[in-house]
């Protein structure tokens, strides 16, 4: 049997037991801790939408094995704000209105936060470049745009 796999997620220590070796990060987030903030969109690395931050930095969870990420510190958007305590990416979010059906939003907010935590006043092309991988098939791509300038210092 393989031995249980420790990590951190939202600054608890996880230890899961019986974790296949062909178990992705995103699975193990959502089907065993049941963290569905991030969302499984493509399954490919290809949408952003299941974006989680691995020791800070940005990260596909849907392609990542679980068992890569041993010791790691893993946040995902349960842990970067709450209602009530939003982190100033999200509360932008809300402020600009920047969501239709809401799916890609995952994964936007954790890569601008992801950006934001590294260069706090990141330019217009600075985030238009970093969310060029996060996909929007609702087309909202002008206000997520506006969201995260108003998070930008
Ligand atoms: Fe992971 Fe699309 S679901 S990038």
């Amino acid at each position: 049997a393989e031995p249980p796999l420790h990590l951190q997620v939202n600054g608890r220590a996880c230890s899961i037991e019986g974790v296949p070796r062909a178990a992705t990060l995103l699975h193990l987030l959502r089907n065993d801790l049941g963290l569905n903030g991030p969302k499984y969109g493509c399954g490919l690395g290809q949408c952003g939408a299941c974006t989680v931050h691995v020791d800070g930095v940005a990260a596909r969870a849907c392609v990542i094995p679980a068992r890569g990420v041993a010791g790691r510190a893993i946040t995902t958007l349960e842990g970067l704000g709450t209602r009530g305590r939003w982190h100033p990416v999200q509360a932008a979010f809300e402020d600009a209105q920047a969501a239709q059906c809401g799916y890609c939003l995952n994964g936007m907010v954790m890569q601008a936060a992801a950006l934001l935590a590294r260069d706090p006043q990141a330019s217009e092309a600075r985030i238009r470049s970093e969310l060029s991988g996060n996909l929007c098939r609702c087309g909202t791509h002008i206000e997520i745009l506006d969201a995260v300038q108003r998070a930008a210092l």
